[in-house]
C-alpha cells in the first residue's frame, strides 16, 4: 500500500491560477518560502503529494532551467508531466486547446510570448495555470530568487534589491515581490526602458503598505547604492531579437562589472535569472565572483516550483 504523504499540512492556494505574482496573496507568499525551505530539507516527505496528478508543459518559446525544474519538480513530487512545444493556439483557437487539456491533465504550466495568451489559456482551463514566463512577467522566477536572497541573509525586510538593466519580465516580477516582501527595490535602466507603468504603480500601492522604498532611476550609482542584491537579466528579452543592436548600445553603461557591483555593499550579491550574455550585461568575473548567486537561484527553482505546485495542486 503507497505510503501516505509524511507533510500534507501546507496551506493551500485559495486562487485557481498563477498568472501574475499578485495573484499570491502575501500570506501565500510567505508561506510558500518557508515551504520551499522545507521541501528543499526534506524532499523525500513529499515524494507521493502529487501521485495520480498529470501536469502540461505548454511552451512557445525555449527553456533550459523553466522546463527541466519543473519536469523534476513534478516527478519527485509523485506526479507526471507532459511537453508541447510550439505556439499555443497556432494550429487551433487556445479556447479549444484549454478546455482539451482540461479533459487530460490536472493543471497547465505555460510559456508564452504574451500575457494575453496565458490569461485566455486560464479563462478556459478550468484547471489551474501557470505563467512560466510571459511579456510581462516571470512569477517562478522571482519566488526561487527572493528564497535565495533569505538564504543569504536570513531574511528580506529591509534589504535593498537592485536591478540594472531592462525593466522587463523579470525585473517587474522581482519588483512586487521584493516590495510586497519588504525589500527596498531600485532599476537602473536607460530612458525608454522603464517597466510598464501599470506595474509600477502597482508597486507603489505595495511600497506604501510594506513601508519599502521603490526607486526607478537612470543613475547606476543611485540604483546600487546600499544594495544586499545586484541582479540583472539580459537587455534583448526573447521575442526582441530585431531590437538587439538598439539596445546593445543603449543598455552599455548598465553592464555590471566588477567597478558597478563595488558600488553596492560590500556583501552584496550577484543574482541574474539566466541564460546570461557575459560581455553584455554582465562581465565573466562577475558571473564567477564569490558573491556570484546564480546557481543557487537556478537551484531554488526547483525548490520554489515544488511548494508552489504542492500550495495548487496537493
Ligand atoms: N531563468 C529562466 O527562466 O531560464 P530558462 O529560460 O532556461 O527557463
Ligand atoms: N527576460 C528574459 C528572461 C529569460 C529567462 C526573456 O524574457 O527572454
Amino acid at each position: 500500500m503507497a505510503r501516505l504523504p509524511a507533510r500534507s499540512s501546507f496551506l493551500k492556494f485559495s486562487g485557481t491560477d498563477l498568472l501574475r505574482d499578485l495573484d499570491l496573496t502575501n500570506d501565500e507568499l510567505v508561506a510558500l518560502l518557508d515551504l520551499a525551505v522545507d521541501v528543499k530539507r526534506s524532499p523525500t516527505e513529499y515524494a507521493q503529494v502529487l501521485a495520480g496528478k498529470s501536469i502540461a508543459l505548454l511552451f512557445e518559446k525555449p527553456s533550459l532551467r523553466t522546463r527541466l525544474t519543473f519536469e523534476l519538480a513534478i516527478k519527485q513530487l509523485g506526479g507526471d508531466s507532459v511537453f508541447c512545444e510550439g505556439p499555443v493556439g497556432g494550429r487551433e483557437p487556445l479556447k479549444d486547446v484549454a478546455r482539451n487539456l482540461d479533459r487530460w491533465v490536472n493543471g497547465i504550466v505555460a510559456r508564452v510570448f504574451t500575457q494575453e495568451t496565458v490569461e485566455e489559456l486560464a479563462e478556459w482551463a478550468s484547471v489551474p495555470v501557470i505563467n512560466a514566463l510571459s511579456d510581462l512577467y516571470h512569477p517562478c522566477q522571482a519566488l526561487a530568487d527572493v528564497q535565495t536572497i533569505r538564504e543569504r541573509f536570513g531574511n528580506l525586510q529591509g534589504l535593498k534589491l537592485a536591478f540594472l538593466g531592462d525593466g522587463n519580465n523579470v525585473a517587474q516580477s522581482l519588483m512586487i515581490t521584493a516590495i510586497r516582501l519588504g525589500m527596498d527595490f531600485a532599476l537602473g535602466c536607460p530612458q525608454g526602458y522603464s517597466p510598464n507603468p501599470e506595474t509600477v504603480a502597482q508597486a507603489e500601492g505595495l511600497a506604501a503598505i510594506s513601508g519599502a522604498a521603490l526607486a526607478i532611476t537612470h543613475d547606476t550609482a543611485e540604483a546600487l547604492r546600499g544594495a544586499h542584491a545586484v541582479y540583472t537579466d539580459v537587455w534583448t528579452s526573447m521575442g526582441q531579437e530585431r531590437e538587439a543592436a538598439k539596445r546593445k548600445k543603449a543598455f552599455r553603461p548598465y553592464q555590471v562589472d566588477d567597478s558597478l557591483l563595488g558600488l553596492a555593499r560590500s556583501d552584496a550579491i550577484f543574482m541574474h535569472c539566466l541564460p546570461a550574455r557575459r560581455g553584455e550585461e554582465v562581465t565573466d568575473a562577475v558571473m564567477e565572483h564569490g558573491r556570484s548567486a546564480v546557481f543557487d537561484q537556478a537551484e531554488n527553482r526547483l525548490h520554489a516550483q515544488k511548494a508552489l505546485l504542492l500550495m495548487m495542486l496537493g
